[in-house]
């Protein structure tokens, strides 16, 4: 399963990109307000962190202005993404872009038939987004599962992008049922090294080695 960074601080894509994890990285207009950046100057940047495919968000409502965006956007870099809403003119955008050889993701995923759509339309990637529909009653994994199966039944290559990710058990879910992809906010992705075992592990080999009066360096 790939890792995206779900973020636009460069920092925290540094961090991540150092430990090798890092497959792409995906934005949206909030994480460009948090980040207080010009959109096309950190987009730029964070382009240039990673080879994977970097997620950049078009906010026109029509299909026409959606386009007019997206060939903005893709000069940035040959490694953009172009991310479009679910929406019927999202779709139409989702196919001119993807005959034209230009990565897509559709984004605000909230249902398998939604993810059927997308996947007929060509998207390189479908976001569900599984933390704001367990935040609204629902069981974000299902969709997951639900898509998996959809996808196989029929061989779609769009791959599937868990994104609202919220904790280290939705990455867990998203692994053993197969989804593609994962993007996560900085802070899960690094609580998944954590065990409390490891930390007591190393106090206990740590505190014996001392007991050696020996050193490596
Ligand atoms: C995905 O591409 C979105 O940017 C993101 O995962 C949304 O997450 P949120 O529900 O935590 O805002």
């Amino acid at each position: 399963m790939k890792f995206f960074a779900d973020t636009a601080e460069i920092a925290d894509i540094k961090e991540m990109a150092a430990t090798g994890l890092l497959d792409g990285v995906t934005t949206n207009p909030s994480l460009i307000a948090k980040s207080g950046r010009d959109f096309m100057e950190v987009t730029k940047e964070i382009c240039g962190l990673t080879d994977g495919p970097v997620s950049a968000e078009v906010v026109a409502l029509d299909h026409e202005t959606m386009m007019k965006e997206a060939e903005v956007l893709r000069k940035i870099a040959d490694n953009v993404c172009i991310k479009v809403p679910l929406t019927i003119d999202g779709l139409k955008t989702c196919n001119a872009l993807t005959m034209d050889g230009t990565m897509v993701n559709v984004t605000l995923c909230f249902s398998a038939n939604q993810a059927l759509l997308a996947a007929k339309a060509g998207a390189t990637f479908i976001s569900p987004f599984v933390g704001r529909h367990d935040d609204n009653g629902s069981n974000g994994m299902d969709l997951i599962r639900d898509i998996r199966q959809i996808y196989d039944n029929y061989d779609f290559e769009t791959e599937i992008l868990v994104a609202s990710v919220r904790h280290a058990t939705h990455v867990l879910e998203s692994a053993l049922i197969g989804a593609d992809v994962m993007t996560a906010p900085p802070a899960v992705i690094k609580g998944l090294f954590k065990h409390i075992l490891t930390d007591k592990g190393i106090e206990g080999f740590l505190a014996d080695w001392e007991k050696t009066g020996q050193s490596i360096v």
